[in-house]
């Protein structure tokens, strides 16, 4: 059975778990984000008001910041941070966690990165997709780039991915603001915060 103490929180070591441009980045993806899923959601619950300019600017806007995030990530970043591997699975089923290296991202975090990354990729290139069918000052419509079958795939995939993500900003929203995890709600607003999420007890 699992042994608790083998993959408590470290709050130990002091250090800058996020630095000043990934906290930038995680705050304007956030807002971004939010911002989002308001002008998606409020007109269709009665709050109505000329949402599309919010919806597309944002999304114009969030695809430049993960096109940074995800450039820093694979070329300037530890790329296997965030990659679950078996102690993962296993922490997640409640097994011991077999490898003492110290993790800097717990299992729930990295599933959380997982599926967050996915629902958000999916919208964000959806949504691009959806782009040429507007009119902006940018650029014209164009419906035609695709059938009607295929506009059909886009439509569903991002009102799916939508409703996902809504359940994981909530969740995530609440785990960061319980007492327990206040060191890293700390870390994702100033140069401080634990350096490991799961490390063995006695390392
Ligand atoms: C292919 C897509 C992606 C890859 C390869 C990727 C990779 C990574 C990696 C390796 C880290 C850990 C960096 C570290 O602490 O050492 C990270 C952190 C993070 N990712 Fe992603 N990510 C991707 C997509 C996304 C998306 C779509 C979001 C948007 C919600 C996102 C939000 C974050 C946030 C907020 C952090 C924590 C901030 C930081 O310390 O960098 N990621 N990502
Ligand atoms: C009220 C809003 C939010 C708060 C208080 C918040 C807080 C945090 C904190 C404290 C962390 C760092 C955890 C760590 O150091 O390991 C984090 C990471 C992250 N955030 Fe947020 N966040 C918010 C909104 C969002 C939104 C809207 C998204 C996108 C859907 C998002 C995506 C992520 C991702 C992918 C990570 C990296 C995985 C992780 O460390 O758990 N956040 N967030």
């Amino acid at each position: 059975m699992a042994n608790k103490d083998e993959h408590e929180l470290s709050s130990d070591t002091e250090s800058v778990r996020h630095k000043f441009i990934d906290r930038i980045f995680h705050w304007t993806a956030g807002v971004l984000i939010i911002i989002l899923l308001l002008s998606a959601f409020l007109p269709i619950l009665g709050i109505k008001f000329d949402w599309l300019p919010w919806h597309w600017v944002s999304g114009v806007l969030l695809l430049f910041v993960l096109t940074f995030h995800i450039v820093r990530a694979l070329f300037f970043q530890n790329f296997l941070n965030m990659i679950p591997k078996t102690d993962d699975i296993r922490e997640l089923l409640f097994l011991s966690v077999k490898s003492s290296d110290p993790q800097k991202y717990n299992a729930a975090q990295k599933f959380y990165h997982l599926i967050t990354a996915a629902s958000v990729l999916v919208l964000a290139i959806t949504g691009a997709f959806m782009l040429v069918k507007i009119d902006t000052p940018l650029w014209n419509r164009n419906p035609a780039i695709l059938s009607d079958d295929q506009w059909g795939i886009i439509y569903v995939l991002h009102g799916l991915s939508s409703l996902v993500l809504i359940f994981l900003v909530i969740v995530h929203t609440y785990f960061t603001l319980i007492p327990e995890h206040r060191q890293f709600l700390i870390s994702m607003i100033k140069d401080s915060g634990p350096k490991w999420a799961r490390k063995k007890k006695n390392d």
